[in-house]
C-alpha cells in the first residue's frame, strides 16, 4: 500500500463542488492532498462529504485512480491555515468562488507564501488568468486549469496560459492532468469563455435564435442535440465529423463550403438572453422541468454520466484466483482461436466466426447496453508474466432481458449468465466458479437485477452441477435443444451466501 502513496503534495483551496472532486481525482493516484477552506466547520464538512462520496464510488465500481477508498481518503487531510496548505505544495488547485474581488484578493497571500516550484492553477470558468495575476512576483507560475463539471465524470480540462506563465509550469500541469486520468487541452493563449465556453456559447446563441423566431420549441431544439448532434459529439469532434462525413476534410471542404457559408450568413446578430424570449424559454423548461424538480433531474443527469462512463468498460473485478477484465480488441485472436473448438461451439451453441466478424462482436458486445462481459484471466499467471493475453482461460455474461412486465420499474430485473473456460488446462481449478459468483454479486450490486435465469446443454455436466451447488433450481428442459434453464430469485440470503463463499475481492478501474 505504502508505495502506490506519493510523497509530493497538492493543495486544494475552496472546498465547494469542485475542490472536493479535485481532492478526489489527485488522491486517486496516491498525491497528498490537503484542502484549505476558510472556517473550520466548513473544511471538517467537505472531509466528511469526500468520505462519503469516495466510499459511494467504490460501492458503484466507478471509483477513480490505482486505490481503495479508504486509501484514497488516507491520503487526504483539511486546514483552515493558507499558510499550512501551501507550504511545500508542488502544485496548488485553486476553487473559491467565481468572484474577481475573492480570486485577487487570494492571490495576493498565496504570493506571500508561495516558492518558486509550486503551481498555481485557478478552476476559474470565466476569468482570464492575467486578471488575477498581473501584480504578483509569482505570476509566471500561474495559469488556468478549467475542468467541467461534474470534473470526477467529464475528465476534460482547459489549461490557459496568462501571457506571462513560463511554458514549463503550463507543461508540467498537463502532465498532472493526464496522470490524474483527466484528459488535457492547452490553448496557446488566453482568449474570452477559453474554448468550451465559446463553442457552448456559440450552440446557445443559435438555438437561442431558433426559439426567439419561433422555429423551433425549446423541447425540440433539445432533441435535436440529445437525439442527434449529442450521440456524435460523444465519440468524435465536429472536424473529425466532417472528415468522415465526406472522403476527407478537403473534399468535404469542397463540397460543403458554399453551402455552410451561406447558412452561417443567415444567422443573425448575437442575441441578448433577456426579455421575452428569456421569459418564453423558461415557461417551456418549467414545463419540462418544473423547478422543484430540479435536483431529481441533476440526478437523473449524473446518473447518465455514470452510464457513459460505460462501467463494466472501465473496471476490473480482482478475486481470490481471477481476474475479471473488459472484453478489448486486443483479445479477439486468442478469443477467436479458442471457437473454432467444436466442443466450445457445442456447449455453448455458437456458429463459428470469421476474424472480422470476431472483432464486430466484440464491438457490439462493448456498446449493447444489455449485455455485460467480462474475459477471465487466471491471476496467479497474469501477476507472473503481466501479459493478459496468455493469462486469459476464459470469458462471462450477463444478458440483461428485456421487461416482459407491465410495471416499468421492473426494467432490467432478469440476467442471464453465462461462464465459459475455454482454455482446457484451466479447468478443474475453481476459476469458473469463482468467475461466475463474482458476476452474479457484480449483477446484483451494480446492474440491478432481481432475478437470474441460466441455460446449459444437457450434455454439461460440469455446468450443470455448478448451478445447482449455486443454489440454483431446475425450472425447464427443453428437449429438442437439448437445454436446460436454471432459475435463481435473488434474495437477501442468497447474496450473503454469495458473498460469504467469494471472501474478498475488488473493484477497481481498468487497466
Ligand atoms: N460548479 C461548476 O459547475 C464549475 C465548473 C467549472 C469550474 N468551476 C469553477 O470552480 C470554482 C469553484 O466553484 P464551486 O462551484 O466549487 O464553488 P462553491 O461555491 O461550491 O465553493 C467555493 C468554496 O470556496 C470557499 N471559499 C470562499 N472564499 C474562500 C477563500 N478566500 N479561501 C478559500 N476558500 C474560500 C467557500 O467556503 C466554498 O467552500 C469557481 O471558480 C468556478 O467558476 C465551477
Amino acid at each position: 500500500m505504502a508505495s502506490k502513496m506519493k510523497k509530493e503534495k497538492v493543495a486544494i483551496i475552496g472546498s465547494g463542488l469542485i475542490g472536493r472532486s479535485w481532492a478526489m481525482l489527485f488522491a486517486g493516484v496516491g498525491y497528498q492532498v490537503t484542502i484549505y477552506d476558510i472556517i473550520p466547520d466548513i473544511v471538517q464538512k467537505a472531509l466528511k462529504e469526500t468520505k462519503q462520496e469516495l466510499d459511494n464510488i467504490e460501492k458503484q465500481g466507478l471509483l477513480r485512480g490505482s486505490l481503495s477508498a479508504a486509501e484514497q481518503f488516507a491520503c487526504i487531510s483539511g486546514t483552515d491555515n493558507l499558510k499550512d496548505a501551501i507550504t511545500g505544495a508542488i502544485y496548488v488547485q485553486e476553487c473559491v468562488p467565481e468572484r474577481l474581488d475573492i480570486k485577487k484578493k487570494l492571490y495576493t497571500e498565496v504570493d506571500g507564501l508561495v516558492g518558486p516550484n509550486t503551481i498555481l492553477a485557478s478552476s476559474t470558468s470565466t476569468f482570464m488568468p492575467s486578471l488575477f495575476s498581473e501584480d504578483m512576483k509569482h505570476r509566471a507560475q500561474v495559469l488556468v486549469a478549467h475542468p467541467v463539471n461534474p470534473p470526477y465524470y467529464v475528465p476534460l480540462v482547459e489549461i490557459v496560459p496568462a501571457p506571462w506563465t513560463k511554458p514549463e509550469y503550463t507543461a508540467k500541469a498537463r502532465e498532472l492532468m493526464t496522470e490524474i486520468g483527466q484528459k488535457p487541452v492547452t490553448l496557446s493563449r488566453q482568449i474570452e469563455g477559453f474554448a468550451l465556453n465559446r463553442i457552448q456559447y456559440a450552440i446557445l446563441n443559435e438555438t437561442w435564435r431558433l426559439v426567439a423566431d419561433g422555429i423551433l420549441s425549446v423541447k425540440d431544439i433539445d432533441v435535436v442535440m440529445s437525439e442527434g448532434l449529442g450521440m456524435r459529439y460523444a465519440f468524435l469532434g465536429p472536424l473529425e465529423t466532417a472528415h468522415l462525413n465526406a472522403e476527407g476534410m478537403l473534399n468535404y471542404c469542397d463540397r460543403y463550403c458554399n453551402t455552410i457559408y451561406a447558412v452561417s450568413q443567415t444567422m443573425g446578430p448575437t442575441p441578448r438572453m433577456e426579455g421575452k424570449v428569456a421569459e418564453q424559454v423558461a415557461k417551456e423548461l418549467e414545463e419540462m422541468v418544473p423547478i422543484d424538480k430540479l435536483p431529481e433531474r441533476r440526478a437523473w443527469r449524473d446518473a447518465c454520466y455514470e452510464v457513459t462512463m460505460k462501467l463494466n468498460e472501465h473496471i476490473q473485478i480482482i478475486g481470490n484466483s481471477v481476474i475479471l477484465v473488459p472484453y478489448e480488441s486486443k483479445h479477439v485472436e486468442k478469443y477467436h482461436q479458442w471457437m473454432k473448438s467444436e466442443e466450445l461451439q457445442e456447449l455453448t451453441a455458437s456458429e463459428p466466426l470469421s476474424i472480422e466478424e470476431e472483432y464486430e462482436m466484440q464491438n457490439s458486445w462493448r456498446n449493447d447496453e444489455d449485455k455485460c462481459t467480462f474475459l477471465i484471466l487466471d491471476r496467479k499467471c497474469y501477476e507472473q508474466t503481466q501479459d493478459e493475453i496468455e493469462a486469459l482461460v476464459g470469458d462471462t455474461n450477463i444478458f440483461i432481458q428485456p421487461n416482459t412486465e407491465d410495471d416499468p420499474s421492473l426494467d432490467r430485473v432478469v440476467g442471464e449468465i453465462e461462464i465459459m473456460i475455454a482454455e482446457p488446462a484451466a479447468r478443474g481449478k475453481r476459476f469458473g466458479w469463482e468467475a461466475t459468483l463474482l458476476m452474479l454479486l457484480y449483477g446484483v450490486e451494480h446492474l440491478h437485477l432481481r432475478h437470474y435465469i441460466a441455460i446449459t446443454k444437457d450434455t454439461n455436466m460440469r455446468a450443470m452441477k455448478m448451478f445447482e451447488r449455486m443454489k440454483f433450481r431446475e425450472t425447464k428442459r427443453t428437449a429438442v435443444f437439448h437445454e436446460i434453464s436454471f432459475g435463481r430469485a435473488i434474495e437477501e440470503d442468497w447474496i450473503a451466501w454469495l458473498k460469504s463463499e467469494l471472501g474478498s475481492y475488488t473493484i477497481k478501474p481498468y487497466p
